[in-house]
């Protein structure tokens, strides 16, 4: 059935396009429209009410464009909005749509990757407020212990591609050892926040070999794939030539010579303004 349905796939601005060039590249059949909400970035230090209403904005314009299902690949959004999303609203507004987060699929396999069962979790003010890992590492492994660190400086320097320069080293080395200094046990770190792929090579060099950088994009990646073999009434709506279009809240020109880096390839964007859809 090619009825040009897409799945939707959303960030606050590039970060989720780490994740989305592993969904592209896993399941590469699929029709896509990646929105980023570059004009109200970064969301990580605003109030759970706005990056609630921003969230569902967007899902809502995604919804409008004909996606019935959505990932939100970005932590923040899925920390602080998902929730509600999922119980508030598609029961009595979209009862045939679906969104999805990247916490869950992350904490569901994040004890494989520790050996001391101490894990830290380094993502925006917002994820980490929210307490989200703990409560979700916990319902799968009770028994780890997990610290938190929140990196604010770390979006904005990506979103302004200083994050190669030798400026970001200070804000990288800071917050790292802020995390180390309240475990120094930790030998995985979660990359909870969709943008800090970019920085795992100057994470790297700052960190003891024996950490391990759990990144969330061939995670979700998988967890989306395994989502709709197990919902072909779902999978059956998705159309299947293989197109994708890139949206942004911001400039397209801006969007698209930045987006590259993150997904690895050409990017043509076009605008919308998410104001004028509210
Ligand atoms: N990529 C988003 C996340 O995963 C960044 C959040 C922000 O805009 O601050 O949390």
């Amino acid at each position: 059935m090619n009825n040009k349905q897409s799945i939707g796939v959303f960030d606050s601005g590039y970060g989720g396009l780490t994740v989305f060039k592993s969904i592209a590249r896993e399941l590469p059949q699929y029709n896509y429209i990646y929105f980023g909400d570059n004009a109200r970035t970064p969301y990580g230090d605003h109030s759970f009410e706005t990056i609630y209403q921003y969230t569902l904005e967007c899902v809502e314009w995604l919804f409008a464009q004909g996606c019935p299902l959505v990932i939100l690949a970005c932590n923040t959004a899925s920390a602080k909005a998902l929730r509600s999303i999922q119980q508030n609203v598609l029961p009595f507004k979209y009862p045939d749509r679906r969104v999805l987060g990247v916490i869950r699929p992350t904490a569901e396999i994040a004890g494989d990757f520790t050996l001391t069962r101490h894990i830290g979790i380094m993502g925006t003010r917002g994820t980490v407020n929210s307490e989200s890992y703990l409560m979700e590492i916990h319902k799968f492994f009770p028994e780890i212990t997990v610290s938190q660190q929140s990196c604010p400086m770390w979006v904005p320097l990506i979103e302004n591609n200083e994050h190669q320069d030798t400026g970001a080293d200070y804000f990288v080395k800071k917050y790292i050892d802020q995390l180390l200094t309240k475990d120094d046990e930790i030998d995985c770190i979660v990359l909870a926040c969709t943008h800090y792929p970019l920085l795992v090579s100057k994470m790297k060099e700052i960190l003891p070999g024996h950490i391990n950088l759990l990144a969330q994009n061939d995670i979700v990646a998988s967890s989306l794939a395994l989502y709709l073999r197990k919902h072909p009434e779902m999978e059956c709506r998705i159309g299947k030539e293989a197109e994708t279009s890139f949206f942004t809240s911001g400039d397209p020109q801006a969007f698209n010579s930045n987006a590259s880096i993150f997904f690895g390839k050409p990017v043509v964007s076009k605008h919308v303004n998410m104001k004028a859809q509210c």
